[in-house]
């Protein structure tokens, strides 16, 4: 087989098959084919699609690209919570210590920031010495002591995944259905939990900008997953304004700890309490409204936290940076993004946001760049608001200087000011079983 065989057939439409997707993931890995090679295929992926059967096929190759993770040491049942990516979407950090307060096991692997889109991974490591690296045996042992345990992708675990993300996220590949597909589900299959939820993103911050998109991407994510034997649900939730008032890494990790303590932006504590009762419910710890209420009880009686603080210790950060997290460093320069009109704040273009973030240095233009953890945008007023002339809405943070000018610019051109009031959208748009 020739790898420019396979470029030229999907480039032209052609259907790939089962081999020829296995072929070219196994030699990828093994380093016998050139990124450029592979970043061709990607963008024909993404003009041209895959259907279903190739879709599967991918996310079959991806998960068995490295070793599939067994998970019987792990007393009880194992679920796992991925999103599709957003802006200020930190819903992990808070929703995966709930659970496992709650007595179900959380043994996850994250990714790193995508695109405009944040990631988990960037965000644990924004806690000194946090470790995202475990060996197997020491991951293990963590969930069933403390009921959770958080890794990134290390080689031997879908390493397809870790290459082609890397690889997406800087060559304008990312928002293509079937790559997102198998990239989350290949890797979520590689590990070995019973129950996994997924939060599919739409709209403007999402890689899927449309309801039907974004429908359509949880169905095929469910039937993979039900074909692989997991019990599977998704919800799609609204990704046109960003979640929470926090972008960018520790910014969002000092957010996510005041949402466990009880004092989060509304639309981050609804969404995290929904997404916790879904898991314990597809775990089996209840009906719909009984989970809710154990989800809320979690974040009331502290139990989500500890069990945040807990995990964070035990994968080598300081837990007293959770507990207090006032300890985190703010960045050395900040700067004021005004409202240069009054009125409502009727849309924003939530991809704009996230793009702002990366210029501060909250996420990386290229696969070397290192991310300034205290860099982001905090905030003032969101779609919905009203602000007068010259009011604050934003403020960026960042170690350096020189990305202020542009990010402030993206800022307040992708915010919409009119006279009007918009109408309140809902946050949770449906729930694909
Ligand atoms: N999250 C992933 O893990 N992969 C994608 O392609 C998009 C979001």
């Amino acid at each position: 087989m020739r790898m420019y065989d396979i470029i030229q057939k999907k480039r032209d439409g052609g259907e790939l098959s089962e081999a020829e997707i296995r072929w070219f993931i196994e030699k990828y890995v093994q380093g016998e084919i050139p990124d450029y090679q592979v970043a061709a295929l990607c963008m024909a992926i993404y003009f041209r699609g895959m259907n279903v059967e190739e879709t599967a096929a991918l996310t079959f190759a991806v998960r068995d690209s490295g070793d599939c993770l067994d998970f019987s040491e792990i007393h009880g049942l194992r679920v796992d919570k991925h999103s599709t990516g957003g802006v200020g979407d930190k819903t992990s950090l808070v929703v995966t210590p709930i659970v496992a307060s709650l007595g179900v096991k959380v043994a996850k692997m994250s990714g790193r920031g995508l695109g405009h889109t944040g990631g988990t991974i960037d965000k644990l490591e924004a806690i000194p010495g946090f470790r995202i690296d475990l060996p197997v045996d020491e991951f293990k042992e963590i969930v069933n002591r403390v009921g959770i345990a958080i890794v990134g992708q290390n080689a031997e675990l879908a390493p397809a995944d870790k290459l082609l993300y890397a690889l997406r996220d800087v060559t304008a590949t990312v928002d293509s259905l079937p790559l997102i597909v198998s990239s989350i589900m290949g890797k979520k299959l590689a590990a070995d939990d019973d129950c996994i939820v997924l939060d599919v993103k739409t709209g403007s911050g999402s890689f899927m900008k449309t309801l039907e998109k974004s429908r359509e991407l949880a169905e095929r994510m469910v039937a993979i997953g039900k074909r692989a034997g997991k019990r599977m649900r998704a919800l799609i939730t609204d990704m046109d304004i960003p979640l929470g008032f926090a972008i960018g890494n520790s910014l969002e990790v000092v957010e996510a700890v005041e949402t466990l303590k009880g004092n989060g932006p509304a639309d981050l504590t609804e969404l995290c309490i929904a997404l916790a009762a879904h898991i314990l419910n597809l775990a089996e710890k209840g009906d719909y409204e009984t989970c809710e209420k154990l989800a809320k009880r979690a974040i009331a009686d502290g139990s989500g936290l500890r069990t945040f603080a807990d995990m964070v210790e035990a994968q080598g950060g300081d837990k007293n940076w959770i507990l207090h997290p006032e300890n985190f460093p703010t960045a050395k320069f900040s700067y004021s993004v005004k409202a240069k009109e009054s009125g409502y704040i009727t849309h924003v273009d939530t991809e704009s946001y996230g793009v702002a973030s990366l210029l501060l240095g909250a996420g990386r233009n290229t696969k070397e760049d290192v991310i300034d953890p205290t860099a982001g945008i905090y905030l003032r007023a969101k779609t919905g608001d009203f602000v007068n002339e010259g009011d604050e809405i934003a403020v960026l943070y960042s170690e350096k200087q020189s990305g202020f000018a542009a990010a402030a610019e993206k800022l307040l051109a992708a915010t919409e000011i009119c006279k009007e009031a918009p109408e309140k959208q809902p946050l949770i748009l449906d729930i694909v079983e």
